[in-house]
């Protein structure tokens, strides 16, 4: 009998070897972080230029040649059957938030680097050439921007949006210099060339573990908004100060948080959280003038999304009268609801089946580097499971086996790639 062992790897069985390998990179890879024993990895960071910089030497053991982009996004590039042909353009992101687990964002660059190398031990070339992208701001946890990085790619960022400062006042354009970046450069990272951006990334949520399955083929990402609130009322001596007679920013602020959570209660397909919330002057004796908080709303439908936020915005301005309060709200970031590629979400479905299992459709609640790149190019997005569906924690956890098995469904899916017909 012909032993066709190495036809049925090519063909899209998982290689255990290749899932083991890809594991143990992203646990190297979780040590690029601020604080020992913790993955913290900030944008435009000591820790994400490291990370960049081990990234880049991966990169070009798996024979790609190698770039930074002026928003510093590290690309890395395998030529197809010809030196300079259209790209089909992989990756995720590899900022975290922080006391992040290991795997969101870094697995989809880790797995589009690995389905590379393996192309490459095979000397194998396609009709295409593939660009790996390692994005270094989908979280948007320094800046109240985000996915500034993928938004270069998309086209779509402004030289406005590289003004806005950190909370110890740095601004983005500054960081990024001192990056090695180019705020100047926006225009040029732009990218108009090339055939699709495919993004996997673990799936963040329960649904591939409920369907026992290890992969998925995202329909569509949620849009999402996310404000500042800052309330401003008046500092005053906690002890003499009558409750009666108070101006609390911060017990304002509470009231707030809770009809931030009752609107998204109330609003079905819409969820809204206040993530981070800070009070001044910060003494246990004086009542606080000023509480500043985040909101970060989404929803599958922009509609709903945008009329959460009407509701959300008229309740904390009746708090605010009520309480005799300013209130500010400023929108830092605003992404539509993205619709996958029909093309790819067909060619990713097809590569799902090949590998042997049964195609899941579903849609995304998290946002994605797609999202931005979108504004350019058909995308596509395949979901790995994750234990749990815990993400966004420390406790977060992919099998090797399932690591394996998304490289080998990139891999087919890379080796029946047709860019015609994508957006159809
Ligand atoms: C990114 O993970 C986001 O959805 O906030
Ligand atoms: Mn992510
Ligand atoms: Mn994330």
């Amino acid at each position: 009998m012909q032993d066709n062992t190495s036809d049925t790897v090519r063909r899209g069985a998982a290689d255990p070897s290749i899932g083991a390998a890809l594991m143990a990179r992203l646990d190297a890879f979780a040590a690029f972080s601020e604080e020992p024993g913790a993955l913290t990895r900030l944008f435009l960071t000591p820790e994400h230029a490291a990370a960049a910089k081990q990234l880049s030497g991966w990169m070009a053991e798996a024979g790609m040649t190698v770039r930074t982009d002026a928003l510093g996004t590290v690309i890395g590039r395998y030529e197809g059957t010809a030196p300079g042909m259209p790209a089909l353009l992989l990756g995720s992101h590899i900022d975290t938030v922080r006391n992040a687990g290991k795997y969101d964002g870094n697995l989809g660059v880790l797995a589009a680097l690995a389905a590379v190398q393996e192309l490459n031990r095979r000397g194998e070339r396609l009709p295409f050439a593939v660009e790996v992208l390692g994005f270094g701001d989908e979280e948007g946890v320094r800046f109240p921007v985000t996915l500034t990085s993928s938004r270069a790619v998309g086209g779509t960022l402004t030289p406005a949006m590289m003004e806005v400062a950190d909370r110890e006042g740095v601004t983005l354009s500054d960081a990024l210099r001192a990056f090695g970046g180019d705020p100047g450069g926006i225009a040029g990272a732009a990218r108009r060339d090339a055939l699709g951006y495919v993004e996997l990334h673990i799936e963040q949520g329960p649904v591939l573990e409920a369907e026992n399955l290890p992969v998925g083929i995202v329909t569509a990402i949620n849009g999402a908004t996310r404000l500042t609130a800052t309330v401003t009322g008046m500092a005053g001596h906690a002890g003499t100060v009558p409750m009666a007679l108070r101006r609390d920013a911060l017990a304002a602020a509470a009231e707030m948080v809770l009809a931030v959570e009752a609107t998204a209660l109330e609003t079905p397909d819409l969820v809204a959280t206040v993530g981070r919330i800070a009070a001044e002057p910060g003494a246990v004796n004086v009542i606080p003038s000023r509480a500043v908080f985040t909101i970060d709303a989404r929803s599958s439908s922009d509609a709903t999304r945008r009329a959460g936020l009407d509701a959300i915005t008229g309740r904390l301005r009746a708090v605010a009268a009520r309480r005799g309060l300013d209130l500010s709200l400023e929108t830092g970031h605003e992404a539509t609801a993205t619709a996958c590629a029909p093309g790819l979400i067909r060619q990713l479905e097809s590569a799902v089946e090949r590998c042997g299992f049964r195609p899941l459709r579903l849609a995304s609640g998290a946002g994605h580097d797609a999202m931005a790149v979108a504004a350019a190019m058909p995308v596509g997005m395949l979901f790995v499971r994750c234990r749990g569906g815990i993400s966004h924690h420390p406790a977060e956890s992919i099998t090797a086996e399932d690591a394996g098995t998304a490289v080998a469904v990139l891999l087919d899916f890379l080796r029946h790639f047709d860019p015609s017909n994508l957006a159809a």
